[in-house]
């Protein structure tokens, strides 16, 4: 199998980075990360590119051409598939227009409901009785796009804000990776 070159972009953490690293070791898993893009220099998720040797590049979304310069290092890595991670950023047409059905995000509600920030307080505030993560073709629209993959899961009266980051996040190590076998399953 020949796996797709893959960048991904983060802000933070970066634990859907880790988890996707640590997948794509298998031969089997579709893509491989070529490259990691970071738009916050200070991002905990830089270190994986340190640890597992991956070319990094570092953003200053300040920069009013700082898209054109993503675009430059994806042709320069042939980058031919996109995965946002915790990227805390809209991406506009300049790259989404390249990357049609090539880039996708993962997001921590189930979509449509409690699209952008803060999910967690919202989700609790609005008494859902579950709550989840989804898993999205990225358009030039906050957290929108078709769905790929949505995993769920009870909310019990004991959750709070940190419990249901912590159960999200279990979700989301397994849908991202179940959504990127989806896509490439019948290449
Ligand atoms: C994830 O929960 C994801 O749903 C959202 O941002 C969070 C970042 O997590 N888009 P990480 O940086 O992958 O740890």
């Amino acid at each position: 199998m020949v796996k797709k070159k893959t960048c991904v972009f983060i802000s933070g953490q970066g634990s859907n980075l880790k988890n996707l690293i640590s997948r794509s070791r298998d031969n089997t898993f579709p893509i491989k990360i070529s490259l990691i893009i970071s738009n916050n220099k200070s991002a905990r998720g830089i270190n994986y590119a340190k640890k597992y040797k991956i070319p990094l590049v570092l953003i200053n979304t300040k920069n009013r051409n700082y898209e054109l310069k993503i675009l430059k290092k994806l042709k320069k890595f042939k980058i031919e598939f996109i995965c946002l991670a915790g990227y805390m950023k809209i991406v506009s047409d300049k790259i989404v227009n390249k990357f049609k059905r090539k880039i996708i995000n993962v997001h921590p509600s189930l979509l449509p409901k409690f699209k952008g920030l803060n999910t967690f307080s919202r989700v609790i505030r609005d008494n859902e009785k579950k709550t989840g993560c989804t898993v999205h073709y990225v358009n030039n629209k906050l957290d929108d796009g078709n769905i790929l993959v949505k995993r769920s899961f009870e909310i019990s009266p004991a959750d709070n804000e940190k419990t249901l980051k912590q159960k999200t996040q279990a979700q989301e190590r397994i849908a991202y990776p179940e959504a990127i076998i989806k896509i490439f399953r019948y290449l």
